[in-house]
């Protein structure tokens, strides 16, 4: 979620958006700007850490992951190689269509972030 930017682009092209984050003022920026932004009603808000993605949601098209930290806040709350992995072999386990897509932006000038970038391979779970 982070400010919502990403968010309100995917709910305006997609069926349905299940946007994750581990900071509760994520939810509330994301909230607002599709209240004041978005004229569907097509996203689930997950106050969750991206790798408990299966927890929440066993069938979609697509992943699209921002990593990093919140920008303009706590550089120390952030994505990590370790949650990052794990979200993606969970999540692609479930991409079971031929044409489906994952999209990584990963920031990488921050503390940890060039080794979350360098993040090489993995593996279905
Ligand atoms: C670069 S920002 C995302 C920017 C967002 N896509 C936007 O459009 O504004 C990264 C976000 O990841 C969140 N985050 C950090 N660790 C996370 C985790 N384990 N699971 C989910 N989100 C996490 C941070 O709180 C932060 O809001």
């Amino acid at each position: 979620m982070g400010h919502g930017h990403d968010t309100l682009f995917l709910a305006q092209l997609s069926d349905h958006v299940y946007a994750f984050d581990i900071q509760e003022k994520a939810l509330v920026m994301t909230r607002k700007r599709l209240i004041d932004k978005s004229p569907k009603d097509n996203v689930t808000l997950i106050h969750d850490s991206h790798e408990h993605i299966l927890t929440h949601i066993r069938s979609f098209k697509g992943v699209v992951f921002n990593l990093g930290y919140l920008p303009g806040d706590n550089k120390a709350i952030k994505t990590t190689k370790k949650t990052t992995i794990n979200a993606l072999s969970f999540a692609s386990s479930c991409l079971n269509s031929f044409r489906f897509t994952i999209l990584v932006v990963c920031l990488s000038g921050h503390e940890g972030g060039l080794e979350e970038r360098h993040v090489e391979s993995f593996s279905p779970r």
